[in-house]
């Protein structure tokens, strides 16, 4: 794909999260546009292999380990720093048509910057701003900059663009753009998978997310406690600060006796295939989820999956045709889900083939591509009329 629009893309972090997967296919073809990232890390990386320039701010190095719900307090320190990173956004902003922030904190700023110089500004909005993931004063900055300065605001979701309103944005503002996913090429068997990562053969459940308290891997492991003779691969880390959860979660194996049942895999690029391996895709988030790739990506791999009823999970599974929904944060619920499945997987075969089809029908890469570009092309069109 060719496009001609200079657009500055913006994002807080070098680490690799969902928001930034969906980042680096956006940018695919992009020459004529730069990254701005806050730091350096596997997301520059992964961008300088990429045509469009990328620029890294001199000041914003481990500003993503700063957690969402750190006090104002602890921030102060930081006001420094973060005025210059709005001086850089604003200089970088100079040499192209439009902003792209694909994350809160690089919004925030780009909204800021956006006073000095003015572009046309997209917030690709990857959260879901309800007061479980956000204090008030953050809900209260990030509505009122939208509402001031954002062009539009790309939501995933239905979920995520109900958020955004019931907390007073402007619901003109609003583009539902669901993400789109392909799924690699995996030629080996379930059977060839676990033998390569030395997993046992018996049931085993899975989860791919990064180690998060609201991601509920501490539930999965509740559940596991009732479930005898059930493995689990727990696949991810903790990306933006959260190492104490992650040492809460391996102390939670040892405490429920799961040490020889329970797999910690660490980060892995490979999730799409390695979820082949599992009879089970889990996803426990405890908060509402604001789309959930790992969701389609299951539904992609022809893995059964069980997710909490909340935020965009019972639309991406259609409220339960496509998966099984339980409710958030209730491990014996998830326990149960887990142990039908596990108790009768033919029975899941039509399931499996409407969850591939509705996969392949809605969450597709160019459909998002298209749709994206079309929201750059309007706003580069309006800007130039
Ligand atoms: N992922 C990964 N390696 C891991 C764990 C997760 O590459 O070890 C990927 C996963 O396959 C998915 C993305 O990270 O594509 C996570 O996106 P999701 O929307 O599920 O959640 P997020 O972490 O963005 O909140
Ligand atoms: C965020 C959300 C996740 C979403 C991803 C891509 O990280 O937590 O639900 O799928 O962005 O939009």
């Amino acid at each position: 794909m060719m496009s001609d629009e200079r657009v500055l893309f913006v994002d807080h972090t070098g680490q690799i999260g969902g928001a930034e997967l969906i980042l680096l296919d956006v940018v695919q073809g992009r020459k004529r546009s730069s990254a701005f990232l806050f730091e350096q890390g596997p997301l520059s990386q992964a961008l300088a292999d990429k045509e469009l320039g990328l620029i890294i701010s001199k000041w914003g190095q481990g500003l993503s380990q700063f957690r969402r719900d750190s006090s104002w307090l602890t921030a102060i320190p930081l006001v420094g720093r973060l005025a210059a990173i709005i001086v850089e956004i604003a200089r970088a902003a100079r040499a192209h048509d439009i902003v792209y922030a694909n994350s809160q904190k690089a919004f925030v700023l780009a909204a800021l910057a956006g006073l000095l110089v003015k572009r046309p500004l997209i917030w690709h909005l990857h959260d879901i701003i309800t007061p479980e993931h956000f204090g008030a004063v953050q809900r209260w900055v990030q509505i009122t900059l939208a509402n001031a300065r954002a062009t539009k605001v790309i939501v995933p979701s239905q979920a995520a663009a109900e958020a955004f309103i019931e907390a007073g944005g402007r619901r003109n503002l609003v583009e539902i753009v669901p993400n789109g996913l392909a799924l690699p090429l995996e030629p080996r068997s379930a059977r060839e998978i676990r033998a390569a990562l030395d997993l046992p053969a018996g049931p085993l459940v899975g989860v791919f997310s990064r180690l998060a308290p609201w991601k509920g891997q501490h539930v999965l492991l509740e559940a596991l406690a009732t479930l005898p003779g059930v493995g689990c691969i727990i696949v991810g880390d903790a990306l933006f600060g959260e190492q104490a959860y992650a040492a809460e979660l391996k102390q939670l194996v040892l405490e429920r006796g799961l040490a020889d049942r329970v797999r910690f895999l660490g980060h892995r690029s490979d999730v799409p295939k390695l979820m082949k391996a599992v009879d089970v895709m889990v996803h426990p988030s405890i908060d509402p989820e604001p789309f959930g790739r790992t969701l389609v990506e299951a539904m992609l791999a022809g893995v059964p999956v069980i997710a909490t009823n909340a935020g965009a999970a019972p639309d991406i599974l259609e409220g339960g045709r496509a998966g099984a929904l339980v409710p958030p944060n209730d491990h014996q619920a998830l326990a149960s889900a887990i142990a039908s499945v596990l108790a009768r997987p033919q029975a899941l075969a039509s399931q499996l083939e409407y969850a591939s089809h509705r996969a392949h029908a809605q969450y597709g890469v160019a459909q998002m591509l298209d749709a994206i570009g079309g929201v750059i092309r309007r706003l580069q069109a309006g800007a130039a009329a």
